[in-house]
């Protein structure tokens, strides 16, 4: 397809490479950060069986609708939903998109610094005789700054839009098809280290023991936004990406086949860090340093120990930042496409904008932090940018596609996108997706929003 201005749009090159991008954009700090310290605040296996809920009836179909509006129109957020929907408001979920991008990257590329830093720490041998007490102390270091942390964000923003400049689908596809794979078998050796670990099956258990006396609405809303951020839905990153995929790439399968590798790296992740955190009496709801002060001690005092730990932070910063490429690819797209800013003016002034604000959430992670005294709706910037685009954005923009799915487009022309015009013979489970995309999603959604007006103070 010819763009305006001459040159080829860009697509990934294979069905293999679609899987490991898309995948890519859904591995990232919400499986090794947000997710164990969430399932561990709210409490264990409840929550897990209630995001695995949330991620099959309402991430899939959601998942779904964006690669057919992406694909069929080979467009940028807004840019698609204007093309299927010309003159109405439809294209407000790719403005809601773009700015809940800006919202995410704002804390992200925070995180993304620790991860950076601990990188850093680790190769210069900082956590050689580390113990509980000293993980703790330089997790409140690196967070405290306040120097620092704002330093390795901006760096983090420099990779990020730098790699985003070269508009190199090429560099991402290569990154992401070698080092996805490593980073599951790093994961797999943090298991076996932690699943040894004397008291281990205490978090074994803790993750996977269903207790319903637990569960409550902030944690079903809790495990809703985390299945949307996850899977990177409800704000255009699927549909961007889906405008890269091949003709023939088979949409139903790359959906189950990502959502599964997610969630499988998340449960790795979790069987990494709760075993530890039981054996070292640490508290499964120590909140977002959870990551930073069990992954550490996992490797103290192994054989190579240090040098693990080099590689695992290595690559959940590559994971990372694969992730933030994916973020920053949905304003990138949007102004490159609708207002003809050139990829790297576009990649240099979107990194200025969110290094900028984004010292706003550096600035307030702790109470204690500079910034950490100002609090809007009782939240600091770092959780309130966290609270918005997760909790309300992500699922409010779900709750719009399917909406755009189940009753707005034309079925026929959705049968015709996810079968590749017939060659794939699903016909009754596309029948099945309408059912559940019109039925089953947005009442979910809606349910689960109500009750949350309960808990927004
Ligand atoms: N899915 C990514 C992660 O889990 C985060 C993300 C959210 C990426 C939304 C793109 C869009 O880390």
């Amino acid at each position: 397809m010819e763009t305006e201005s001459g040159k080829k749009r860009e697509k990934f090159s294979s069905g293999l490479a679609v899987f490991f991008a898309t995948l890519g954009s859904a591995v990232g700090l919400g499986n090794i950060w947000k997710f164990p310290y969430l399932t561990g605040q709210f409490g264990g296996g409840a929550f897990l069986l209630i995001y695995f809920l949330c991620i099959l009836f309402v991430g899939l179909p959601v998942m779904l609708g964006e690669f057919y509006i992406g694909r069929k129109t080979r467009k940028n957020a807004i840019g698609a939903l204007a093309e299927l929907k010309p003159g109405t408001g439809w294209k407000h979920i790719g403005t809601m998109g773009v700015m809940s991008s800006y919202l995410i990257m704002f804390f992200y590329s925070s995180v993304a610094g620790w991860v950076y830093f601990y990188l850093f720490k680790a190769i210069r041998g900082d956590f050689a005789a580390i113990t509980m007490e000293t993980a703790k102390a330089q997790f409140g270091n690196v967070i405290m700054g306040p120097v620092s942390p704002i330093i390795w964000q901006a760096i983090v923003l420099i990779v990020v839009s730098a790699i985003l400049a070269m508009g190199v689908q090429k560099g991402i596809e290569k990154i992401t098809k070698t080092l996805m794979p490593l980073l599951f078998v790093l994961i797999l050796i943090c298991d076996v280290r932690a699943l040894t670990l004397p008291g281990a099956w205490n978090g074994v258990d803790f993750l996977f023991h269903v207790d319903f006396g637990k569960l409550s609405a902030a944690a079903i809303l809790t495990a809703l936004g985390l299945a949307f951020f996850k899977l990177s839905l409800g704000m255009g990153t699927m549909i961007t990406y889906g405008s890269y995929f091949t003709e023939d790439n088979n949409l139903f399968g790359t959906a189950v086949r990502v959502a599964l590798s997610d969630t499988m790296v998340s449960l790795l992740a979790g069987i990494a860090i709760f075993p530890t955190v039981f054996s070292f009496g640490m508290e499964p709801g120590a909140g977002p340093g959870l990551l930073f002060m069990t992954i550490p001690l996992v490797f103290s005092k192994m054989p190579l120990g240090n040098l693990l730990l080099i590689a695992f932070f290595f690559l959940t910063s590559i994971a990372a930042t694969t992730a933030m490429l994916s973020l920053v690819e949905v304003p990138i797209a949007y102004f490159t496409e609708e207002r003809k800013v050139s990829r790297p003016k576009a990649a240099l002034l979107n990194g200025l904008f969110i290094a900028i604000v984004g010292v706003l959430a550096t600035l307030s992670v702790d109470k204690a932090s500079l910034l950490g005294n100002i609090t809007i709706f009782g939240k600091g910037f770092f959780d309130l940018f966290d609270y918005l685009s997760s909790n309300i954005l992500l699922p409010l923009g779900g709750l719009l596609i399917a909406i755009f799915m189940g009753y707005v487009v034309k079925q026929d022309d959705v049968r015709r996108e996810l079968s590749n015009h017939g060659a794939l013979k699903i016909n009754s489970l596309i029948s099945v997706y309408f059912f559940i995309v019109r039925y089953v999603t947005p009442a979910l959604l809606i349910v689960v929003f109500l009750n949350s007006i309960g808990i927004i103070k």
